[in-house]
């Protein structure tokens, strides 16, 4: 699926950001922008604060940021095409795709769901019509209430049963929607054969795969849909849509490994359980769950391959850390999943387990101390190194975690605390967050830096974020491509020499969306969410700025080459130009008269 560009500044150009975030959140008017609670971490105070002028939102307590397909994607849990025609499926603009028309391809995609939709109810029906089936769910203890309400169904031992469903069996869609195996003598057959079917929804509730389980023993035990243009699986949660509201109520999420476990849970009354579906669980399971919620408990087998399991969650989830979540690690015992966990001891005993898992720094901790031997000065070291990639991925937005973390590392290891930050590569420059500040000194305050001014490349790329026209009067020459504002300048510049059209502050990050130079324009937007200056001042700040630019270049050149007079001889070409650069220099204003430019 590849959304032209083009029509991706077009559609920013005519929604308005405002509009699109007061769907979601009430806005309230103060100066030239607008402010909420922020939606992506919980607090009091409004810190979240959408710019009319630049398109753009951005949080002051969490750092979260973008354009309105950011705040689509990151409210709604929604993959970047899907932002994109959502935006403009409420905006009433048609999503070309691939040359192909939106009609077309908004049809393919409801096809696609027809399908799986008309598949489920078939699998529905036959479960009815399979004593084997239904003997065994009610050997496994599902009660027909609950098979009902996760849709599970039975896919009959046969070659091609779905034929009853589509007479056209022979569709290309259906293999799309991976349902048929077109084997390589060309013929085609069912991809589900007697099996337990468990439907797959998205967050919307819309089938978008199945799991199938064998009646009994065999290999593989389950077998999944594969990727399809309905299903991503690293980005699914079995049991979503219909957990949604129960995690929200009971204040967390439970992350189990199984379809059975999801089912058995919520037949025992603990509807707020997810399962990721035969992956790890990733930074896209776990941003969908802190959506909904600040807590999220793990729940893994208490075996070996259960530790690993949590140990990769762990991972995936230190980037998405924050000073007001929770996550928690629970662990089973070995005998045991969560299906015959609540089965055996019941509701209560495992709301009590839950509630009692042990938090992210424990698990952390208990695992490295594990891991290396603490009793030899070799092991204490080991467990530093093992840590450093750890705490390297924990965010700002968590940095009393960090802190407590590196505190009890050090005590671990027998260091002191800045031995311990040494060694851990935490850079002096991470203290200046007043958490880290106040408790990594005391009351010895360290000497107050002087931020370095900007360079003239990073403060022109400011000014061209906040009037992206200001591009379009930049010689790209001139810019030093030393940084990575310098960098990024020039690209904005090349584009606009280019011919595409670029409107605002937002729709300029989303052009730079996934490139090098993405993350700097977007750090730098997040930072001018509330500079409104005055065009006057800007055209003032920009020519001076500008001119800034130009002497330095100036001042370079001519010092090369006097530099090489020096040392050796300047031919005619070389002497002219120091000439003309010199009667350059002069030229410019406010610099006449420096005798040492
Ligand atoms: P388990 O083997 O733990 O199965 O796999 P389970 O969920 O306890 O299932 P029951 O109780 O035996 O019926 C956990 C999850 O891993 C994936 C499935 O998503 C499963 O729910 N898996 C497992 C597969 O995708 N394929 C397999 O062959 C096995
Ligand atoms: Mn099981």
């Amino acid at each position: 699926m590849n959304i032209p560009q083009s029509f991706i500044q077009d559609l920013l150009a005519r929604v308005d950001i405002v509009d699109v975030i007061e769907r979601y959140l009430p806005l309230k008017k103060g100066g030239a922008n607008y402010f909420a609670c922020c939606p992506f971490h919980s607090e009091k105070s409004a810190s979240f604060s959408v710019s009319p002028s630049k398109q753009f939102y951005h949080c002051f307590g969490c750092g979260a940021h973008g354009s309105a397909i950011g705040f689509l994607m990151q409210y709604n849990g929604l993959p970047y095409v899907e932002a994109i025609r959502e935006l403009a499926r409420d905006a009433g603009i048609q999503v070309p795709d691939d040359g192909r028309n939106v009609r077309q391809s908004d049809d393919h995609y409801d096809r696609l769901i027809e399908i799986m939709a008309a598949a489920a109810k078939f699998y529905r029906e036959a479960l009815k019509h399979s004593p084997a089936a239904t003997a065994y769910l009610g050997k496994r203890g599902l009660s027909p209430d609950i098979a009902a309400r996760f849709d599970i169904g039975f896919a009959p031992d046969a070659q091609t049963s779905l034929q009853r469903v589509f007479p056209n069996y022979q569709d290309k869609l259906l293999n799309t929607t991976g349902l048929v195996i077109d084997n390589d003598q060309g013929r085609r057959y069912d991809r589900f054969r007697n099996r337990i079917i468990f439907p797959i929804h998205d967050r919307r509730g819309r089938i978008i795969a199945f799991g199938g389980r064998i009646l009994g023993s065999g290999e593989p035990k389950y077998l999944n849909s594969p990727e399809t243009p309905l299903f991503e699986k690293n980005r699914e949660l079995y049991g979503f849509s219909l957990a949604q509201k129960a995690i929200r109520a009971a204040g967390f999420a439970i992350v189990v490994e199984g379809y059975m476990d999801v089912v058995a849970l919520a037949q025992f009354g603990m509807e707020n359980a997810v399962a990721t579906l035969g992956t790890a669980t990733t930074p896209h399971h776990i941003q969908t769950l802190l959506r909904q919620t600040s807590r999220i408990v793990f729940c893994f087998d208490g075996d070996a391959a259960g530790r690993q399991a949590a140990w990769r969650a762990l991972e995936n989830a230190l980037p998405a850390l924050r000073g007001d979540i929770t996550l928690a690690f629970l662990f089973l015992p070995p005998e045991h999943d969560p299906d015959t966990f609540i089965r055996e001891k019941g509701l209560d005993t495992m709301l009590e387990a839950a509630a009692h898992a042990a938090p992210l720094a424990t698990f952390l901790l208990d695992t490295l101390r594990q891991r290396c031997d603490t009793t030899s000065a070799e092991g204490r070291a080991r467990l530093v190194f093992e840590a450093k990639p750890l705490i390297a991925r924990i965010p700002e937005a968590a940095s009393v975690l960090r802190l407590q973390l590196v505190k009890a590392i050090a005590s671990a290891s027998r260091l002191a605390q800045d031995e311990t930050e040494q060694a851990l590569g935490i850079l002096p420059a991470r203290r200046s967050s007043p958490a880290a500040n106040a408790t990594a000194y005391g009351s010895r305050q360290p000497p107050p830096m002087r931020r370095p001014p900007p360079s003239p490349a990073a403060a022109l790329l400011r000014l061209v974020l906040q009037h992206p026209a200001l591009a379009a009067r930049l010689p790209a020459s001139l810019v030093p491509d030393n940084t990575d504002e310098g960098r990024a300048l020039i690209a904005i510049i090349d584009i606009v020499e280019l011919g595409e059209a670029v409107t605002g502050l937002g729709a300029l990050c989303e052009r730079f969306r996934d490139t090098p130079h993405g993350e700097t324009l977007n750090r730098i937007a997040a930072s001018l969410i509330e500079t409104e200056f005055d065009p006057s001042v800007v055209e003032l700040l920009f020519e001076d700025t500008l001119l800034k630019l130009k002497a330095g270049v100036i001042a370079k050149e001519i010092a090369e080459l006097r530099e090489q007079a020096r040392t050796g001889t300047l031919s005619p070409t070389e002497q002219r130009r120091l000439t003309d650069l010199f009667k350059e220099k002069n030229k410019l204003p406010g610099f006449t008269g420096h005798p040492d430019l």
